[in-house]
């Protein structure tokens, strides 16, 4: 295994309960990913891609499987997930998921207050990040429901990097977005990786971001098979 395989996802089943019986959202999934990489799945409503970012976000937990993430196992009983949810993974969704009653500043601050950051240098990582995006002057100030699509996403990528973690988790990052500010949206991910050596795990419907991949996968009823380019 290549050291930049920062994450190792083995074996992992996850099924839920309904109504009907069970539904297998991942079906014996295993596959790798890097950092300063871009790895991206496809795949059809329901074949369980939001549910695998969950998995390894450790927002859901699966049956079975190992989760190696920089080589800690996010699986074992004693693994302290709410750092890790904090401080080694950032999660970008497709409907921004800000907190519309805080500012952008303070939806960027938020995740560093959790971490125990002291009030000046959240402020200061805080804009220096949306700086970054491209998000300033009285945008630093404006409530979500007050900025555009593309500002809203700008300031949850923002967010996600609020405690430098070494993993991205995007789920549709472009879905909700135009063509001219998705792509904007792609180029700041694709940067991330490239440029902040960041593994970058997106989930996607969108054609232009496959192009930006350095690795592909298509999930299908649960199960993942790698795309060849
Ligand atoms: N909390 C849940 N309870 C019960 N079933 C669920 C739950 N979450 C997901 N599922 C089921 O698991 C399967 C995979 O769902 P998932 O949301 O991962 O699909 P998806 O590939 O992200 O779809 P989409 O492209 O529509 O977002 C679906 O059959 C879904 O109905
Ligand atoms: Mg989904």
């Amino acid at each position: 295994m290549s050291d930049k395989e920062i994450l190792k996802v083995m074996d992992v089943s996850k099924t839920f309960q309904v109504d009907a019986g069970e539904v297998t959202a991942m079906d014996n999934v295993s596959f790798t990913a890097e950092k300063g990489h871009v790895t991206t799945i496809v795949g059809p409503s329901g074949s369980g891609k939001t549910t695998l970012l969950y998995v390894v976000g450790s927002l859901e937990k699966p049956e079975s499987g190992e989760i190696e993430v920089a080589g800690s196992d996010i699986l074992d009983p004693g693994a302290d997930l709410v750092r890790y949810r904090r401080e080694s993974v950032g999660f970008v969704f497709q409907f921004f998921n800000l907190v519309p009653t805080l500012t952008a500043l303070e939806n960027v601050m938020l995740p560093m207050d959790l971490a125990g950051m002291q009030p000046a240098e959240q402020h200061r990582r805080a804009a220096e990040l949306l700086e970054r995006m491209g998000v300033s002057g009285r945008l630093l100030k404006a409530r979500p429901g007050k900025m555009s699509g593309g500002e809203n996403q700008r300031v949850a990528i923002a967010r996600a990097l609020a405690n430098d973690p070494d993993v991205i988790l995007a789920d549709e990052p472009t879905g909700n977005l135009d063509t001219a500010t998705g792509q904007t949206v792609i180029d700041i991910l694709s940067g991330l990786a490239r440029e902040e050596n960041k593994c970058v795990l997106m989930v996607t419907h969108d054609e232009s971001i496959l192009e930006v991949s350095d690795k592909a996968f298509q999930m299908s009823d649960g199960r993942l098979s790698e795309l060849t380019a």
